[in-house]
């Protein structure tokens, strides 16, 4: 058994991850800024705490005691993902690394990232493609600049999982493709997958890590 700690619990992707861990029998921290606005059946190894994955002190509060931290986190908006994403990586990777500092192995950091870095078929970035909205960009772009960020450490152990190109709320197959940097497609050039899929693939990397110092995607 692990215990995992999920900035962004209660967001669509941070929810099926708190989910996904309950259902493994993980000891798991919700961590929230409302816990008033925290929905979640109880269960026995959830337990729910108010931080704020901006603040060092705060992630290092919530990570002393954890094996693996995850942040599901967004920021709404493009602007929004722009003044969240890499802050929040940065602020994560240094209160981890405050406990490493501290003598204690830093747990495993899992961020979950954006598919606008991935490379098409074709060999373009998905943010390459024509007519992409501004906002979206911002977004794609948000989580780019948090993965180079992350790609320049190399004292606290991190994982990114990038989603398909499109990731909604589904059903829980179980079953799921791996790529690198490449966005995972099907016969018909679709990539897809639910964020309950998603959402293992996750907790396999959490049991299992394979992409330490690395990103990964996942696709159906
Ligand atoms: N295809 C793709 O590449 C793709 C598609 C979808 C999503 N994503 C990425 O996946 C991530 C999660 O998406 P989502 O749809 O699950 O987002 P969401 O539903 O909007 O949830 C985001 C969560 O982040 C939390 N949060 C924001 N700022 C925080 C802070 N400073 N401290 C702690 N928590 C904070 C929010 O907490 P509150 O509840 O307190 O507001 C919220 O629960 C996003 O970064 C998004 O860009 C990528």
């Amino acid at each position: 058994m692990t215990k995992i700690a999920v900035f962004g619990a209660n967001g669509h992707i941070g929810s099926r991850i708190v989910r996904e861990a309950l259902d493994r029998g993980h000891e798991t921290v919700a961590v929230v800024r409302d816990p008033a606005k925290f929905v979640a059946e109880e269960h026995g190894k959830l337990t729910v705490t108010t931080g704020d994955v901006l603040s060092p002190e705060s992630v290092a509060a919530v990570a002393k005691s954890a094996d693996v931290v995850v942040s599901a986190v967004g920021g709404g908006d493009g602007p929004g993902h722009l003044a969240t994403i890499r802050p929040a990586a940065e602020s994560l990777v240094a209160g981890l690394r405050s406990l490493g500092a501290a003598g204690r192995t830093a747990p495993l950091l899992i961020f979950v990232g954006g598919a606008g870095s991935l490379r098409t078929p074709g060999g373009k970035r998905v943010w390459d493609t024509t007519g992409l909205p501004e906002a979206v960009l911002q977004i794609m772009h948000a989580h780019g600049d948090a993965l180079d960020f992350l790609r320049t450490v190399d004292d606290v152990r991190w994982t990114n999982l990038s989603p398909a190109a499109t990731i909604e709320a589904g059903t829980r197959t179980g079953t799921y493709r791996v790529g690198k940097d490449d966005l995972v497609v099907d016969d018909e050039g679709n990539s897809r997958i639910s964020m309950e899929d998603y959402a293992v693939a996750l907790l396999d990397e959490a049991e299992h890590p394979r992409h330490v110092g690395e990103r990964f995607t996942v696709g159906d």
